[in-house]
């Protein structure tokens, strides 16, 4: 199995991906580290704890950061794609495990050096744990074997007409990722936008039989990320579930090697971007894999086993 945290801000489609990623018992889910974004910190700690509960995970739930680390006083959830409490109408039962007594950046770490090498993160949300943790300690992208996100674009954004929300929430965290040293593995909106499940195709999953069945017709009710999809089917985008794919059997995906630079000054347009360059120099070194396709038969398939894992 892989060793593997989920940095997250549950969120639905965060709630979706990782039901999907434990369903695959492809890995080994060492926590998860909540952050600001979807929603205020303490509902994305909240969801993480019970969501693992409820989900049999029983992993370590790892606090992380309250705001972005400088644009804070600009930041707001996005409460409208997902209710106030981040999982539209769904409650969960409260959480029984005590919170791990050390924060997101600390554990991150801790488990890097007990993974020896071994540990991947797939982080779905604004990337402010990560960047802390990268400042606190400059040798972790050394100890890490794979990094994988679901955030910025090479196309078009969501947050404002080039930026996507993830990395728009906190540009200075994503900025010091991207400049860290680590091959960041991302699922941006160019891709997860082509990655829509039909409508009636969720209302199917949800009908049959399993223990999460009401809690996943909840979680697509209250989602409101929908969209028409390739075939113009009115479709849920589940973003997050996109980076896992490429973990989980990395011929559903093809991708592009590049570099990126984010864009964290332009007041003019353009801010929160993640400006691609295809063609990798000594200036421009690879630090992107962008993630260009998913083969949606297969991702489709695996949503259908999720729900028969549950049963
Ligand atoms: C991303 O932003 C959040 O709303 C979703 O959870 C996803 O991670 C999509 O832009
Ligand atoms: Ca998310």
């Amino acid at each position: 199995k892989i060793p593997i945290i989920i940095d997250c801000d549950p969120g639905i489609d965060d709630a979706i991906a990782i039901m999907l990623a434990h369903s695959t018992q492809k890995f080994d889910i060492l926590g998860i580290t909540p952050v600001a974004g979807n929603v205020e910190a303490k509902h994305t700690r909240r969801n993480a704890r019970d969501l693992s509960e409820y989900l049999g995970i029983n992993c370590p739930v790892a606090y992380g950061a309250e705001k972005p680390l400088l644009s804070y006083d600009i930041y707001r959830p996005a409460s409208g794609t997902h209710g106030v409490n981040g999982l539209g109408p769904v409650t969960l039962p409260p959480a029984k495990n005590p919170v791990y007594p050390k924060p997101a950046w600390d554990f991150i770490y801790e488990k890097a050096v007990e993974c020896g090498g071994e540990l991947v993160i797939v982080a779905t949300g604004p990337l402010t744990n990560i960047a802390i943790a990268l400042l606190k300690y400059p040798e972790l992208p050394k100890m890490i074997k794979g990094f994988y996100i679901m955030g910025g674009s090479t196309t078009t954004g969501n947050a404002n007409p080039t930026a996507e929300f993830n990395i728009l929430v906190d540009v200075h965290a994503a900025d010091i990722v991207f400049k860290s040293g680590l091959l960041v593995n991302m699922a941006g909106l160019n891709v997860t936008l082509k990655t829509g499940l039909p409508l009636d195709f969720l209302a199917e999953l949800s009908q049959m039989e399993s223990r999460v069945s009401d809690v996943l017709a909840g979680l697509v009710e209250g989602y409101k990320d929908v969209k028409p999809d390739r075939n113009g089917k009115l479709s849920s985008i589940i973003h997050d579930a996109i980076p896992f794919l490429m973990l989980i059997d990395p011929d559903m995906v093809t991708y592009k090697p590049c570099h990126i630079d984010m864009e964290c000054q332009s007041k003019m347009g353009g801010y929160g971007a993640t400006l691609p360059n295809y063609v990798i120099s000594e200036e421009a070194p690879h630090n992107c894999n962008d993630i260009q396709d998913v083969d949606m038969e297969k991702y489709m398939q695996l949503c259908v086993d999720m729900v028969k894992f549950y049963k």
